[in-house]
């Protein structure tokens, strides 16, 4: 029997201030852990002023952790102390897996109108891999696969399937699936996910029903995080929802989480920033 996943949880992302002064919404963050296991973290930046994320994410490390970075408008320009650099540019994904540790910047820089919109969510590492070698995989927009419904859903696949089509990001341990998708009103959107999966959806525009129910109409820039289940069913009334719909496989293990760097536990977290003090961190 299929099994629709129930809401377990709406809540509205909250204003923060992160990097050297960059004003942004946090959709869930360090005082959810574990309930989004293995995810750790969602930002939204959404500004049309410029002023509220210039500053940007200077030189800062990770380690035990892949930031992914959606950029809807605008580009963030990168770099590491490895001399790896370039622009995620509208439309763009980049998938960085820190690993053992890289050090570097993430610098907004809005569109020629001042806009900036983007998202990055940080998923966690198993011990196993969290002293791996660092990894990026840049994704650029015509990568990414966009497909159409019958009944003019659009999905974009970053990483999973639907109906077929594969999203360009593969070979990831938490077995992660990321859409970006948009309904258009008076529709319905049912997919399959994987039981035991942990599975959100976040938001970006417009408003629905998120559950079968249809309990209550979900706002933009909220996060629905999902009870277990073989599927999510999102219905729109009136006007067309834009979400992203991410899950993956729970790690199930202890988080010991400081700043840009998660480890397992205390003393790792500790050597982590000894190392990066001492200039022994990259490895
Ligand atoms: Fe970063």
């Amino acid at each position: 029997m299929n099994t629709i996943r129930k809401i377990n949880r709406i809540s509205k992302s909250v204003p923060a201030i992160e990097g050297a002064g960059v004003r942004l919404k946090r959709a869930f963050g360090h005082d959810d852990v574990p309930l989004l296991d293995p995810f750790l973290l969602l930002d939204d930046f959404h500004s049309d002023d410029p002023d509220d994320y210039i500053q940007g994410f200077p030189w800062h490390p990770h380690r035990g952790i892949e930031t992914i970075t959606y950029v809807l408008y605008g580009d963030v320009k990168h770099g590491d102390s490895m001399g790896n650099k370039g622009d995620i540019t509208s439309g763009d994904v980049q998938w960085m897996t820190a690993g053992s540790g890289i050090v570097h910047q993430e610098m907004p820089k809005g569109t020629s109108e001042g806009l900036m919109w983007g998202f990055q969510l940080w998923a966690n590492l198993p011990a196993s891999q969290k002293m791996i070698n660092p990894r990026y995989r840049d994704v650029t927009k015509d990568t990414i696969p966009e497909i159409t419904l019958d009944n003019g859903v659009k999905v974009k696949i970053i990483a999973g399937e639907v109906i077929g089509t594969k999203g360009p990001v593969r070979d990831i341990v938490i077995d992660p699936e990321y859409l970006d998708v948009t309904v258009p009103p008076e529709t319905s959107f049912s997919h399959d996910t994987k039981k035991g999966h942990t599975v959100f959806a976040y938001s970006v525009d417009g408003y629905a029903y998120f559950d079968s129910q249809k309990g209550k109409l979900v706002d933009k820039e909220n996060l629905v995080i999902y009870e277990d289940g073989d599927s999510v069913h999102i219905t729109t009334v009136d006007e067309p929802v834009r979400f992203l719909l991410i899950s993956g496989k729970p790690l199930k293990e202890p988080v010991a989480w400081y700043g840009p760097i998660v480890m397992n536990t205390q003393e790792e977290l500790k050597k982590a920033f000894d190392e990066y003090r001492s200039g022994t961190f990259i490895k």
